[in-house]
């Protein structure tokens, strides 16, 4: 399958499916990492592995739809099957999502429905919970609120911070992308009727 990575950021979840790829844990044709800004530091990963790197920056002024129908063009372009959000910090349009319904997958760190949105390693902290996590889910038009596909749990420790925790949730992060993107390119996983739905099976 052909999987594009869209990257705000440092990009160790791109770095993570990259490697799964070398050693053969997946295989995919990575056919595009796409930024939204061009000091994203994924952008020299994907540079050093020899994946086309785009960015496309937003222009002052310009509305969301203008933005989204430049991303699609380079997804078109490239003939993405699937787009894989990999700490792209972008609101994408609700037309923009509908068109690439079931295609489009995303990784965030929290144990959804648990902390939609930023600072989830803060709010996770503040409750006092003693467990934390990553999901990964089908992008739906609501924010963080697609079906979910694949989670994984941490344990949050009384002297953790952010720092700590982030790393721990993030460490899980790099195991379970991997894996969403090797059941997706196998054409085992689908998104169906609002469900996530992993070999014939409603997740
Ligand atoms: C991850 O924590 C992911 O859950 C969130 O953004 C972060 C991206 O990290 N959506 P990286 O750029 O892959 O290192």
């Amino acid at each position: 399958a052909r999987i594009a990575v869209l990257i705000s950021g440092h990009g160790s979840n791109l770095q993570a499916i990259i490697d799964a790829n070398t050693i053969g844990n997946i295989d995919v044709e990575l056919v595009a990492v796409i930024a939204n800004k061009a000091n994203a530091y994924g952008l020299q990963r994907a540079a050093k592995h020899h994946i086309p790197a785009h960015t496309v920056e937003a222009k002052p002024g310009e509305t969301r739809e203008c933005y989204d129908a430049r991303l699609q063009a380079v997804l078109d372009d490239c003939q993405a099957d699937f787009i894989v959000l990999a700490g792209f910090m972008r609101i994408l349009s609700d037309a923009f999502v509908e068109r690439n319904l079931g295609k489009m997958v995303n990784i965030h760190p929290s144990l959804l429905p648990l902390y939609p949105g930023l600072n989830t390693h803060q709010k996770a902290i503040d409750n006092g919970d003693s467990i934390h996590g990553a999901s990964v889910h089908f992008v739906t038009p609501k924010l963080d609120s697609g079906p979910i596909i694949l989670q994984a749990q941490v344990p949050v420790f009384a002297e953790d911070d952010i720092e700590s925790l982030a790393a721990r949730v993030h460490t899980q992060e790099h195991t379970i992308y991997p894996l969403v993107v090797h059941w997706l390119s196998q054409g085992r996983l689908h998104y169906q009727g609002g469900h996530a739905v992993l070999d014939g099976q409603v997740l």
